[in-house]
């Protein structure tokens, strides 16, 4: 069964070798500055007790939210758990009276861009070279403040 829960910072290892297999190509030190500064927002999704995927939902320094990160084991994907694992970050975001959630997705990873759109984000612009690769970004944005959409839940412990 999938469990959404805190990350601990025993998960640290699991959640690095998640972020390597899918390519996230950053510094993992930087995870565990976040989750100094921001814990509330680190999340992780658990499979029978093994961490199966992460994400790490920050603030910005204008009172919007940002996702910083977000990866599921590639043996678990399309189960729904990066769905469970962001709509936890939502409800942080809305008991937070967060406005906005956005963030950054390469413009040739689909997969994800189809994961966004399908929890409400909407494209807001593109940002000209934002890897390093050269490639472009995506900026997307989710409004908070609407009503609530149906959505798939994890359990949250
Ligand atoms: C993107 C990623 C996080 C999705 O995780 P996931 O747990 O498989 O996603 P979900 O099961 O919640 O998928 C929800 C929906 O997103 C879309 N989606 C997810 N993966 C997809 C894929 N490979 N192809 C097409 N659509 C996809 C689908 O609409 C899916 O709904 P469906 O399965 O009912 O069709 C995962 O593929 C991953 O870790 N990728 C590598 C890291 C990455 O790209 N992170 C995002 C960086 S911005």
């Amino acid at each position: 069964m999938i469990r959404i829960r805190y990350f601990r910072p025993e998960d640290f290892n699991r959640v690095v070798e998640i972020a390597e297999e899918a390519r996230l190509n950053q510094d993992p030190m930087l995870y565990l500055e976040l989750y100094q500064l921001f814990p509330d927002g680190f999340f992780v999704a658990e499979d029978d007790g093994n961490v199966v995927g992460f994400v790490i939902a920050i603030m910005m320094v204008d009172g919007g939210g940002r996702i910083f990160a977000v990866a599921v084991k590639k043996s678990h994907r399309r189960r729904g758990i990066a769905t469970m694992t962001l709509n936890e970050a939502f409800k942080m975001y809305r008991k937070k009276k967060t406005p906005y959630v956005q963030l950054e997705v390469r413009v040739d990873n689909y997969p994800a861009q189809r994961l966004y759109r399908g929890l409400g984000f909407v494209e807001v612009g593109v940002l000209p070279s934002y890897y390093s690769d050269g490639t472009d970004a995506l900026l997307m944005r989710k409004d908070l403040q609407g009503p609530s959409q149906p959505h798939i839940s994890g359990t949250f412990v």
